[in-house]
């Protein structure tokens, strides 16, 4: 059974909102997730899994969390040469740099070698039908890379 990590950072719930329904839904596709704070995770563990999953809101003017700043820098120093990845994220587009820390992700897992299998998703506040629909197809290529 391929193993996949999701890892995130939420302050007011709604990161982590969407990463539980992310996780329920890749179970339901037959997959094993671990759903896992960034805060609480290692990035040197990455290279043992199929495919990973990070969601992450935007701070302080387009910055990553202070919580998964350890998570990133560590990424660095990560070789994702095997390792299928997507990002997403929600943040607010009422403050600049919209979701900004989704797009340093993405640029830093692609710098660590990790093979991109979906366009990152950034939503907008309070995730709607569409924003689910974006989700699921993120879903879908993360599933399809592992075939
Ligand atoms: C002080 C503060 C700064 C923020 N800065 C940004 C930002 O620079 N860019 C952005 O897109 N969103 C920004 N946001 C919006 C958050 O990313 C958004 O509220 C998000 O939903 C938080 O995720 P959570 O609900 O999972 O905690 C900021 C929010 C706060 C409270």
């Amino acid at each position: 059974m391929s193993k996949i990590f999701l890892g995130y950072t939420s302050l007011s719930g709604r990161n982590e909102i969407v990463a539980k329904h992310l996780a329920s839904y890749l179970e339901e596709k037959g997959v094993e997730v671990v759903l896992d704070q960034l805060v609480d995770a290692d990035a040197f563990d990455l290279p043992e899994y199929d495919a990973v999953i990070i969601e992450t809101y935007t701070y302080n003017d387009g910055e990553i969390p202070e919580e998964a700043q350890d998570f990133f820098e560590d990424l660095q120093d990560v070789d994702l040469a095997k390792t299928k990845f997507a990002v997403l994220g929600v943040s607010s587009k009422s403050h600049i740099h919209f979701g900004r820390a989704v797009d340093y992700f993405t640029m830093e897992m692609n710098s660590s070698n990790g093979d991109q299998v979906a366009d990152s998703v950034k939503i907008n506040e309070y995730p709607d039908d569409d924003d689910y629909a974006r989700v699921h197809q993120l879903a879908d290529y993360v599933l399809k890379s592992l075939n």
